[in-house]
């Protein structure tokens, strides 16, 4: 079972858009996904309720067996719309989120192994609890970075809390966190925009991966239609950066250990 958490320590950057993406991907692939949203904020969740498509196979297990199946047809929550996140990890409600991880780790630990053949986690933005359980369970990290100051600082912070976690791995006996690198998501050409990527180009060199996803690629092919953007359902759209999309999440794959 492979694990990747999708984490940076800035909001507003892509980390559900391209969880999501990365899970339909495998599930494209036929790979047993368990997706994992471990945002209260629940973006990547609203992303899969809405979803509108019809074929089965793209499918996200979820952990509790009572409700795991999510489909076009099936609501994640008996209670229907209600934004709130994945809580299904030992019931555990995480919209407050607890102040122990070890229970999110020892849940994931107990799941019988070949159930799933990957587990994405889409992560809060805010470094808590949550994240930190990411850090212990998963096995891959990957971060994605909109081009821009804030966005190039919050990747260093980031860095140092890979850091922190691997030193917590390494005295209970794992593997330090495996890099997948950096993905370069909304860029949208402008020379700052510019001014960054060589900066992240320069001080990351062969972390950033290619290719890089352009403006509105994403917002129109999931947000919007909550469908993955390989599907061409509606007008042209969808197709035009399905490749791009593929690529990049083909890349991501290939980097994961
Ligand atoms: N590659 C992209 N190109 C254009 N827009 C994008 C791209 N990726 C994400 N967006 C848009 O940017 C916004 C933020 O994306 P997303 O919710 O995935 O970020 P996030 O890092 O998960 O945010 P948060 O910190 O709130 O969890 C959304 O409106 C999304 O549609
Ligand atoms: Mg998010």
């Amino acid at each position: 079972m492979k694990s990747i958490m999708f984490y940076v320590n800035k909001g507003g950057v892509g980390k559900s858009t391209l969880s999501v993406l990365f899970a339909w991907y495998l599930r494209r692939q036929n790979q047993r996904v368990l997706f994992i949203d471990f945002d209260p904020q629940a973006s990547a969740t609203n992303i899969l309720q809405d979803y509108k498509a019809s074929p089965v196979e793209y499918a996200i297990r979820t952990i509790r067996p009572a409700i795991e199946l999510f489909t076009p047809q099936s609501r994640i929550f008996s209670s229907g719309q209600s934004a709130t996140a994945f809580d299904l990890l030992s019931g555990k409600d995480i919209r407050t989120p607890p102040t122990d991880y070890l229970p999110f780790v020892d849940a994931i630990d107990a799941i019988p192994p070949g159930t799933y053949d990957y587990i994405v986690v889409d992560s809060q933005v805010a470094y808590g609890t949550l994240v930190e359980a990411s850090g212990l369970f998963c096995e891959n990290i990957l971060l994605p970075y909109k081009p821009g100051k804030s966005e190039f600082d919050a990747l260093d912070r980031t860095f140092n809390f890979v850091t922190e976690f691997n030193a917590l791995r390494v005295n209970m006996g794992m593997r330090a966190l495996n890099h997948c690198g950096v993905a370069v998501t909304d860029f949208d050409n402008k020379s700052q925009q510019q001014t960054y990527l060589d900066m992240a180009r320069t001080k990351y060199p062969r972390m950033l991966l290619e290719p890089e996803l352009r403006h509105s690629n994403l917002i129109q092919a999931t947000n919007n239609a909550s469908v993955p953007p390989w599907l061409g359902l509606g007008n042209g759209q969808f197709y035009k950066n399905r490749d791009t999309i593929l690529r990049l999440m083909e890349e991501i794959r290939e980097r994961i250990l």
